[in-house]
């Protein structure tokens, strides 16, 4: 037998050495796990954990506890009340998540086919990274279905259909089990950035969808102060062989603090979205019916062009409503101004009500013909709608659009 020895420890052994905390009772929130590697009693253990990735724990940026902990999570939600299985990988970023979901099911030569407008950093990456790369983009509405048919037939190397819905700014619905079911039926993968929903409005893995996105910075998280993402799938095959391969390897995992600011805003969400949602609907009918209001784009209103399928796929119609003042860019500056209880922000989804100037803001990069095209005017404000009593929120509205 081997004489264990007990190591003599002078005081710059004791000051260098890491402390491993004793769990005497099982903590009751989530704890978070800041550390860059994990270790091996053998290197026999080591050279087998190595052999068996992932599984086991070996250093951060392949997986890490508390990361793995909230991921889950949100895959859960994502599949709850279906018998689909679930994996999720928690990103650094919104972004990171659209990349990784992305890259990792792409080659040069491939094709994203895609709506015409998306959040302007998506569109912005497709154009700055992704086309270089070698990857071109199609836009066309996904809810055209003889042109998205004649787009599948034509383009072979499309590979993947990327959907934002509703869409960011004008709160269009892409209709998720017809374009899923096209995009089967042509072998493409569907990519869904859900950020605006979240599971608790829409699922999209339960239309057909292959791969899911948020960005957790927004309604997930909820309070604006954390930046985060997540890729979801049910697919295992495409989990462990595409995406984790390259969240692995791209580096971007989220940092085990900031997935536990995200769990701690997950604790809430089914409240904060019945009540924002509320609220946006009470206000999307309150400047439907306001003189100084041109158009209102809430699907929730049976006047939006996508309400129908808002209506078959969405729980409720979501916090967020674009409006179009009537007036020009100096009208609608003074009038944005005279509001107390609304911030300017380039953010969403929090618990207060934050509005942002899409032209000038998360559009700024988009062309002008396509700006045009779409709605997104000099006039055009976005609302995320927050928690504050309604009658406030109406009356700072009502108060500022008087001017
Ligand atoms: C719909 C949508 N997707 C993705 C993103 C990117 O998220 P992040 O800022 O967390 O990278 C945003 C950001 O506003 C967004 O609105």
């Amino acid at each position: 037998m081997v004489k264990k020895h007990k190591a003599k420890k002078e005081f710059e052994t004791l000051c260098a050495e890491n402390t491993g905390a004793e769990i005497l009772s099982r903590p009751h929130q989530l704890p978070i796990y800041p550390t860059a590697a994990f270790c091996f009693d053998s290197l026999e253990e080591g050279i087998e954990i190595f052999a068996n990735q992932p599984g086991v724990h070996v250093y951060s940026r392949y997986g890490n506890p508390t990361v793995e902990a909230v991921a889950s999570k949100i895959a859960k939600l994502e599949v709850m009340g279906s018998d689909l299985p679930s994996y999720g990988l928690l990103t650094s970023s919104g972004m990171a998540a659209i990349f990784l979901g992305l890259d990792s099911i792409l080659r040069t030569g491939d094709i994203i086919l895609t709506q015409p407008i998306l959040y302007g950093g998506t569109s912005e990456l497709f154009e700055k990274i992704f086309q270089k790369n070698g990857i071109k983009i199609i836009n066309t509405d996904l809810n055209d279905n003889k042109n998205v048919i004649t787009l599948l037939k034509n383009n072979k190397n499309i590979r993947a259909i990327f959907i934002e819905t509703p869409v960011n700014p004008t709160l269009e619905i892409v209709d998720l089990l017809n374009i899923c079911k096209l995009a089967k039926l042509h072998k493409v993968l569907t990519v869904v950035d859900n950020t605006f929903s979240t599971p608790y409005l829409t699922q999209p893995l339960q239309f057909g969808a292959d791969i899911v996105i948020h960005s957790t910075t927004k309604y997930l998280h909820g309070h604006g102060a954390s930046t985060g993402g997540a890729v979801i799938t049910s697919n295992r095959k495409l989990f462990y062989e595409k995406l984790w391969v390259s969240y692995k390897l791209l580096g971007c995992i989220a940092s085990p603090f900031e997935a536990w600011l995200i769990d701690i805003g997950l604790k809430t969400l089914p409240q904060r979205m019945n009540v924002q949602c509320q609220n946006a609907f009470k206000l999307a009918q309150f400047f439907n019916s306001h003189p100084k209001i041109i158009k209102v784009n809430y699907p929730g209103l049976n006047t939006h062009s996508t309400h129908r399928i808002a209506k078959k796929q969405m729980k409720r119609f979501g916090a967020m409503l674009s409006i179009e003042i009537k007036g020009n860019l100096i009208q609608v500056k003074r009038i944005l101004k005279k509001l107390k209880l609304c911030t300017i922000a380039p953010t969403l989804g929090e618990t207060s009500t934050l509005i942002l100037h899409p032209a000038s803001m998360s559009h700024l990069k988009t062309p002008k013909h396509i700006k045009e095209q779409q709605g997104i005017k000099d006039n055009l404000v976005r609302i995320s709608v927050g928690l504050e009593n309604i009658n406030d929120l109406m009356n700072d509205w009502d108060y500022a659009l008087s001017q």
